[in-house]
């Protein structure tokens, strides 16, 4: 999708579709005396999502004018615009739609709301139709966004936000692979391509250095498959550091988990081929870092195996040695994110990592506890904890502050080693944390749980069904906002 801005005002746009922005108390009608019958009839009301598509309209110069509802003023914010132009592109998307120009006034939030659109407007477009031989609806070729402001600003808005959109893009196409053809080769493949075409440093560690090193959490996941594990490492350095900062970004890369020889149901196993999409959300990161060259280093890791249960598989009662030394008793072979991420985390520590940030669909029990909308956020240091709800909310991703008391701990206690992988029956998503938290140790670490917002069961107007590249953007805030906040 080709995405450009132009300063020309909307009644001179010569394209496809113009979309007009309508609020439900707006001032409309006097400024556009054509549309003043829809207003007046009750047909167009400016509810949020409501859309229009109008012919020939008189006064402009497109073929189509589009009246895309934007709800209340005093509510419409960036997270509402991101929603009106994800929508308006899923709405004109096979309607033979070439090209649109998204019209905003100008303001001083014209940067952020330039950014949004340009985002969104990509987001929305995304469709996981990648393996289907017959695609629904021609894809929209080129989106502009007008506003009448010369402000270099909004150039390099409009880049920030084509590069954010991409970055989610990249994660979604590597999350909707089948688990079939996305192994933990192949993924390490995605990432060394991405990297290669970024500069960045990069790595794979496979089995026999991950057995020299002593990584026997993350081996013994692997050992009950044929498909070889990898650890995958990408690393960004700035040109001028602000500080002595390292940041380590920690991604679950579990390419499908059939829960090993605590095998899963049946019923729903399919979806098990998203348990890698933290992993993805790194490697996609990682490329918009690359791109938007924060002034902090970022180092990138994903451990990625598949969880299956062959004759090699680890065993309940199994007892493994950590990269860290601590040796875990391995209750149920389904909780093996959090036994990868430990290894990984230690690996982080030990290459240099001062600060951490972990995403993982690492348990079922954050989605009873938050449902589909917010990530769950657990941190052992509120510095870091408040630079991350920032970036998430500059972002748009949803994140809910979870408990990570010393109680939890007391579930993880067991006579034959020195920890056991999993706690009792409540508070699944709490005592999966406070694994982790273990292996973090000191060094100040977030844990973001995002089994229930990775992956969308039913499409949104203005998203795809599946994968939503959670947490993409808030990854990348955080290493772009690293000086601000220090
Ligand atoms: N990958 C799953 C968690 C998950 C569940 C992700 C639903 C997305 C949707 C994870 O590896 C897992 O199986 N967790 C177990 C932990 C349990 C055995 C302590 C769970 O949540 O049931
Ligand atoms: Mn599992
Ligand atoms: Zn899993």
């Amino acid at each position: 999708m080709e995405l450009t801005l132009v300063r020309t005002k909307a009644s001179g746009i010569d394209t496809d579709v113009v979309v007009l922005l309508d609020w439900e108390d707006g001032d409309r009608g006097k400024s556009s005396p054509p549309l003043a019958a829809f207003y007046n009839s009750g047909e167009i009301t400016g509810k949020l999502l409501e859309f229009t598509l109008l012919h020939g309209l008189e006064g402009y110069k497109s073929r189509r004018v589009l009246i895309a509802g934007a709800g209340k003023r005093e509510k419409f914010d960036t997270a509402a615009l991101r929603k009106v132009t994800g929508a308006a592109i899923r709405f004109l998307k096979g309607k033979g739609t070439a090209g649109v120009t998204f019209v905003l006034e100008s303001g001083p939030s014209g940067p952020a709301r330039v950014q949004a659109v340009a985002e969104a407007a990509i987001l929305g477009a995304w469709e996981p139709d990648y393996l289907k031989t017959e695609k629904e609806g021609k894809a929209i070729a080129s989106v502009a966004i007008s506003i009448a402001d010369p402000d270099p600003a909004l150039d390099a808005a409009l880049e920030k936000g084509r590069i954010l959109g991409q970055a989610a893009n990249l994660a979604r196409d590597i999350a909707v692979e089948p688990p079939n053809l996305l192994t933990p080769l192949t993924l390490a493949d995605r990432a060394r391509r991405m990297a290669d075409a970024h500069g960045l440093t990069f790595e794979v560690l496979d089995r026999d250095r991950m057995r020299q090193l002593g990584m026997g959490a993350l081996l013994g996941v692997a050992q009950g498959s044929a498909e070889p594990p990898a650890l995958i490492v990408m690393q960004y350095k700035p040109e001028i550091a602000a500080s002595g900062d390292h940041l380590g970004l920690v991604g679950k890369g579990v390419t499908f988990d059939t829960g090993g020889i605590s095998i899963k149901p049946a019923e729903g196993m399919e979806k098990m081929k998203y348990d890698m999409a933290g992993g993805a959300a790194v490697i996609a990161a990682m490329q918009a870092i690359a791109l938007l060259k924060p002034p902090v280093a970022v180092t990138g890791i994903v451990p990625a195996v598949e969880n299956m249960p062959g004759s090699q598989a680890q065993r309940p009662g199994d007892i493994v040695t950590s990269l860290s030394g601590k040796t875990i008793e391995i209750l149920n072979t389904d909780a093996e994110g959090r036994l990868i991420l430990a290894d990984a985390i230690t690996y982080a520590k030990q290459l240099g990592c001062t600060h951490l940030v972990d995403a993982a669909t690492l348990t079922g029990a954050i989605v009873v506890a938050l449902g589909h909308s917010s990530s769950g956020v657990f941190a052992n240091d509120d510095q870091l904890l408040a630079r991350w709800m920032a970036a998430a909310k500059e972002g748009g991703d949803k994140m809910w502050h979870m408990p990570l008391d010393d109680e939890y701990r007391d579930q993880l206690k067991t006579v034959y080693a020195d920890i056991q992988n999993i706690g009792g029956r409540w508070g699944g998503a709490c005592t999966a944390a406070m694994f982790l938290k273990e292996f973090a140790g000191d060094t100040p670490w977030i844990h973001v749980d995002i089994a229930g917002t990775a992956w969308l069961d039913d499409a949104k107007p203005f998203l795809a069904k599946g994968p939503t590249g959670v947490p993409v953007g808030s990854f990348v805030n955080l290493a772009l906002n690293w000086c601000d906040l220090s």
